[in-house]
């Protein structure tokens, strides 16, 4: 007798323990099936999304968490209302192929209260933490202890939170952690707006400005790889020019209605920003 479609992966396997966690995944290794992971907060998007797609390319089964982790949430920050639609969440999950949730309650993952104990590494100097000093070490702490939990072969995070990319990718080679990180391309709307839980805090209005920040990113990552040729093909660098670039880009985005750019600058190959509408912060970045 051949199963119907839908009773081959049987229904979607939730665990809000550790315990719960071991009893599948180690049946799942015994049985040599490799494993992918990918952390969230919740409040799931088609971001989210193509990285339990990515996974399950790369991995036999996959595990998805969604824990809205304290430690990352600055005492002024969104922390109580950030949006929680565990339901949604988990339908979405199940319909994108993922075989196990896990939704630990802040006791399984921070027995000792919530606190963190790890430091980011290098890569979390400058950029983000300028601005949310406490944010990659909370990161950090979490990352490490769902790893732990989890125990999966590889791991997928956006590039979306391109910096976050980077300082996990620090801490599983510093902790020598035997896991594979792999980034995942940035998902946008059909205006280039990458996706992201906090545009559910944006109005109408506010969703028009938001769609201005990739157009200006393109731009400048567009002009600084133009600048970088020009170097490389024997040009002399005008001295300010690359910081004339992002300083005009943060205008223009001011113009169109911005509050507040906390930086545009370029690290690695990328154009990093992040910027305030209001009381919500968007963050994007552009290859170069
Ligand atoms: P969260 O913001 O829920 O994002 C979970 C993962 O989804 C991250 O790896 C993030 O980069 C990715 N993601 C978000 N929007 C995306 C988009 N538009 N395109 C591609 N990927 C996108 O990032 C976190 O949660 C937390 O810091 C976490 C790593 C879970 C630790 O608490």
């Amino acid at each position: 007798m051949t199963l119907p479609a839908e009773k081959i992966n049987g229904p979607i396997l939730t665990a809000t323990t550790q315990t719960q966690l071991r009893t599948t995944i180690d049946g799942w290794k015994e049985q040599g099936l490799t494993v992918g992971f990918v952390p969230t907060m919740g409040a799931l998007h088609e971001g989210h999304l193509s990285l339990v797609r990515l996974a399950l390319e790369k991995a036999d089964r996959v595990v998805a968490s969604i824990f809205v982790n304290p430690t990352q949430f600055a005492p002024h920050e969104d922390f109580d209302t950030y949006p929680r639609e565990e339901e949604k969440d988990i339908a979405e999950l199940e319909n994108a192929g993922t075989h196990l949730i896990y939704l630990p309650s802040a006791n399984e993952i921070y027995p000792d209260g919530p606190a963190s104990t790890l430091k980011a590494g290098k890569a979390a100097q400058g950029l983000e933490t300028d601005f949310r000093p406490h944010f990659f070490d909370g990161v950090a702490t979490v990352v490490h202890r769902l790893f732990e939990q989890v125990k999966s072969d590889v791991a997928v995070f956006g590039e979306k939170d391109f910096q976050q990319l980077q300082v996990i990718k620090e801490m599983v080679k510093t902790k020598d952690m035997p896991i594979d990180i792999i980034g995942a391309p940035i998902v946008r709307d059909e205006h280039g707006l990458a996706l992201a839980s906090r545009n559910a805090y944006l109005s109408d209005a506010e969703l028009q400005m938001a769609r201005q920040l990739n157009k200006v990113l393109y731009q400048t990552a567009s002009s600084l790889r133009a600048e970088g040729e020009a170097i490389q093909s024997g040009l002399p660098r005008r001295s300010d020019d690359l910081l004339a670039m992002t300083d005009k880009a943060k205008e223009q985005l001011l113009e169109v209605g911005f509050d507040k750019i906390d930086y545009i600058e370029s690290r690695w190959d990328r154009t990093l920003a992040a910027a305030w509408i209001g009381k919500t912060r968007l963050i994007d970045n552009m290859e170069i």
